[in-house]
């Protein structure tokens, strides 16, 4: 038996489904099993969790290092824990393009947990994608080309001063002036878990190849998203209140819908620190 202590049935496109297991509560056996299947599969899901913020956290903490969101406001004292929020009113939401966290700093965070506090009654749901499922449907030629090269991302367009979504998300983000954070990291990484080759660009936060201007790059990157947003390599998650999201920023993107206007959605989020990632 491959898993003994929890249940793992795999998702299509990305990630699994974890059951047998509380998270509030599991012994060393069980989290080497998780953490073997969390290398697997990229995202793994979990239902029914009674998590509140102490529990939540001390659930981090077994995985590794909080890190600290520098721009999401926190719960309030929870400092640990960003809160990702939309009431009925407002009309943008957190996280409503495919990206993967903090690509813009130099050690990208290796995941978050997202935990569902309330959901609408339709809508909502997160979509994840799996970038090394991506990299490996690509032809030879394809690849061979990608080899090499690495591409520039940036926190300043999408959280700084004048960006068009600090705008929009007015209250809920904040700290604009600590938006200066640029990195280059290669277009295919190998993951640092599972050993796989996989794409390492996005849409929120890659402005180029390289070496390459904004022009010339944008071409092969609009292509190369194209292609990692295909059906097949995605999932759809639909939230209720204790369901619990563990990705691998370094292994997939995601994309919050935003979909539900008139109603409230809260979730938490608490993110790790990840490292150096490479070729
Ligand atoms: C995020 O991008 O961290 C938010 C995802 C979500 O709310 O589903």
């Amino acid at each position: 038996m491959e898993y003994q202590n929890i249940v793992v049935a795999p998702t299509p496109g990305v990630g699994a489904f974890i059951s047998g297991v509380d998270l509030s509560e599991f012994d060393d056996a069980s989290l080497i099993e998780l953490k073997k299947a969390f290398a697997e599969y990229g995202v793994l899901f979990f239902r029914d969790q009674q998590l509140d913020e102490s529990k939540h956290i001390a659930l981090a903490r077994r995985w590794g290092e909080i890190n600290i969101n520098r721009f999401f406001t926190p719960v309030p004292g929870y400092p640990e824990i960003a809160q990702v929020l939309k009431e009925p009113e407002q009309t943008a939401n957190i996280g409503g393009g495919w990206h993967t966290d903090h690509s813009y700093d130099q050690e990208p965070a290796l995941g978050s947990m997202l935990y569902a506090k309330e959901v609408p009654p339709a809508g909502g749901d997160t979509l994840f994608a799996n970038c090394a499922a991506a990299y490996e449907a690509l032809s030879p030629g394809m690849r061979a080309t990608l080899a090499g090269l690495r591409a520039v991302h940036s926190s300043r367009h999408v959280f700084g001063e004048s960006s068009s979504y600090s705008n929009e998300m007015s209250g809920r983000l904040g700290n604009a002036e600590a938006a200066t954070q640029d990195a280059v990291h290669p277009v295919v990484i190998k993951h640092p878990l599972s050993g796989r080759k996989t794409l390492y660009v996005n849409p929120a936060f890659t402005l180029h190849f390289e070496g390459w201007t904004a022009v010339e790059s944008m071409p092969l990157l609009q292509q190369l998203y194209n292609h990692m947003m295909r059906a097949e390599f995605t999932y759809r998650l639909q939230w209720a209140p204790g369901t619990l999201a563990f990705w691998d920023n370094r292994a997939t993107w995601h994309y919050a819908l935003n979909d539900y206007q008139g109603e409230r959605r809260l979730m938490h989020r608490i993110t790790l620190d990840g490292g150096r990632i490479a070729a």
